[in-house]
């Protein structure tokens, strides 16, 4: 597997898109809201301040499409708009929209005409100019010329990684049975997901430090894991119940044991401290905030603070619907197409069955970040 060329989320808007399944991701997105203005208000400031005009290049890293890429960018002109920056007016925003060139774009730019009439209405006379590009690139590749950029953003996106490790996808070690990190997982393959996190996380810190204009921050929310022990994190379950179900392909003689074998997914969630020390050894960022949250797996359970789940079979297919939209194209690119509909059916009724032992919830970390220069 090729992560730049093909990880992306399900195109479109029907049924199984990701667009019509990010509900899970908005919730995060409408929650970090407090801290994106915070940082949008500073970020204004400091532009005018520094050349006296409130020029912004703002930059959401891994938009992917639907609804909440143009979210985030209704948040940040909604900031702008709020900004108490006295009599000075912003001259204007300038946004670009990251993700991986297998991202479905035109679905973006298709929804911009619409977008522009929604703001003029709600922001009337305070609505700030503003420009929307589509960048695509990974986010672990250089994307801007040096001090351009006022403000990064991401959601949801930091928990992939670059590659999977070298020696996973060349088959010299083999986490047997599983696709990500769990019970049975050898400390040799979690030392690599490790290896791999810290790599692409200082890479990510350096680019963007480089990118971004004096006085410039980021806000970054990713999943993480809350469980000291990297064997049993809360993301390990979500992922292997879904190995479960392949489990229950290749018994059925449906999937091949060696295709499972060598499916890896190029993921790593970092525990709050594995994060704070990436960012102390780079040296590059002051944490202004850092916060870990809990978020139902049931995008559609906003019950975060209960511990029962009141209809686990819905629950189920609700689960299944969300992590489907996020992975359909990675397991039909690998195991085909063919199985894609009863693979979650089966992953549907695993995650039923363990929400009715236990209401696990992702752990979401959230940091704001300013460059030290
Ligand atoms: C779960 S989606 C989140 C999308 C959106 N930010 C949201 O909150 O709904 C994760 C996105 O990160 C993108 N992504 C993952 N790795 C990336 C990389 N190296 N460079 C750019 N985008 C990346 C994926 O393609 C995907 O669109």
């Amino acid at each position: 597997m090729k992560v730049e060329q093909d990880l992306h989320m399900s195109r479109g808007d029907g049924e199984t898109s990701y667009a019509a399944n990010s509900r899970l991701q908005e919730k995060a997105i409408l929650r970090t809201r407090p801290l994106l203005q915070n940082a949008v208000g500073e970020v204004l400031q400091a532009s005018l301040s520094h050349s006296g005009h409130g020029k912004m290049v703002v930059a959401d890293l891994g938009c992917s499409s639907g609804p909440n890429t143009l979210l985030v960018v209704s948040q940040v002109l909604g900031a702008v708009a709020n900004c108490n920056c006295g009599e000075q007016p912003t001259t204007g925003v300038q946004f670009f929209l990251n993700d991986l060139p297998g991202n479905d774009f035109n679905l973006v730019f298709q929804s911009l005409e619409l977008f522009r009439k929604i703001t003029e209405k709600e922001f009337g006379e305070a609505l700030p100019p503003y420009y929307i590009a589509g960048l695509p690139g990974s986010f672990y590749t250089r994307l801007f010329p040096d001090r351009s950029v006022s403000l990064f953003h991401s959601s949801y996106c930091l928990m992939w990684r670059s590659k999977i490790p070298d020696e996973i996808a060349k088959g010299v070690v083999l986490n047997v049975g599983n696709m990500y990190i769990w019970e049975t997982t050898p400390s040799s393959v979690v030392k690599l997901y490790q290896k791999q996190f810290k790599e692409d996380f200082s890479l990510f810190l350096k680019l963007r430090y480089d990118e971004l204009v004096s006085g410039g921050q980021m806000v970054l929310t990713f999943l993480g894991r809350k469980n000291k022990g990297v064997l049993r994190g809360e993301v390990s379950y979500m992922w292997g119940l879904l190995a479960q179900a392949l489990q229950s392909l290749v018994q059925e003689g449906r999937v091949e044991e060696e295709k499972l074998n060598t499916f890896n997914l190029p993921f790593y969630s970092p525990s709050m401290d594995e994060v704070k020390a990436v960012v102390r050894q780079s040296e590059l960022f002051d944490i202004s905030h850092i916060q870990l949250f809990e978020s139902n797996w049931d995008p559609q359970d906003d019950m975060d603070d209960d511990d029962v789940t009141l209809d686990s079979v819905r629950s189920g297919i609700n689960v299944a619907r969300c992590i489907r939209a996020v992975l359909e194209p990675l397991i039909a690119r690998h195991f085909g197409r063919c199985i894609v509909d009863d693979l979650f059916d089966m992953y549907a009724q695993n995650v039923a069955r363990h929400l009715e032992q236990v209401k696990t919830k992702y752990p979401v970390i959230v940091l704001s970040l300013k460059a030290r220069r």
